[in-house]
């Protein structure tokens, strides 16, 4: 099915709220948005927009910590999920779909693109760019600025623009 047939399929389906399942000992700042929209959209044949209705979830593990002005959106059919112990600092930006796993840091101005998976443990600086549909490892370090454009391996440290592998960890 083409992802424009894809999107018509879901656009039949009755639209739904998000549910946000949060754990315990929850922090979050101000102005912080989980459960909007992803941002979903395929032309059409008259080369406009049409929106792809989102149908998941975001489930958010124990201790976890969300800076002011971050957003996380629901998946369009997968869930979004952040891991236990997991701490994003302000004007993070994690896209539909995306999956980061337990006592992950996420400094400020990063932007995760959707479906892209975070393995435990791993360091992300400020301002970084992920890719969509990236395997990121266990315990990788990516340098702050990098635009990451390639899946990273477990304990591996990257940086730059584009990011490259640096040593390993
Ligand atoms: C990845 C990182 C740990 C590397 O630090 P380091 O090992 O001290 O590296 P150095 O500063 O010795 O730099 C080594 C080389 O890599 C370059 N470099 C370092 N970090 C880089 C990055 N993120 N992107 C591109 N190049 C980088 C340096 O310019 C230097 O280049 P040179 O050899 O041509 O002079 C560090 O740059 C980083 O990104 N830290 C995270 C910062 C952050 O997000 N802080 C938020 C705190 S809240």
């Amino acid at each position: 099915m083409s992802r424009l047939a894809f999107i018509r399929e879901q656009a039949k389906k009755k639209p739904v709220q998000a549910n946000v399942i949060v754990g315990r000992n929850f922090k979050h700042g101000s102005n912080v948005t989980i459960g909007g929209d992803g941002f979903g959209y395929e032309k059409n044949e008259q080369g406009e927009y049409e929106f792809m209705q989102h149908f998941g979830d975001v489930y958010i593990g124990d201790d976890v910590k969300i800076g002011s002005n971050t957003c996380i959106d629901r998946g369009a059919v997968e869930h979004t999920q952040i891991g236990n112990g997991t701490k994003i600092d302000n004007l993070v930006h994690i896209a539909h779909g995306v999956k980061i796993g337990d006592n992950c840091l996420i400094v400020a101005g990063t932007v995760i693109c959707g479906s892209t998976e975070i393995g435990g443990g791993t360091y992300i600086g400020a301002n970084v760019t992920i890719r969509e549909h990236l395997k990121i490892g266990n315990n990788s370090y990516i340098g702050m600025g990098s635009v990451v454009t390639k899946n990273v391996g477990d304990n591996e440290m990257w940086y730059g623009n584009p990011a490259k592998f640096i040593k390993t960890i």
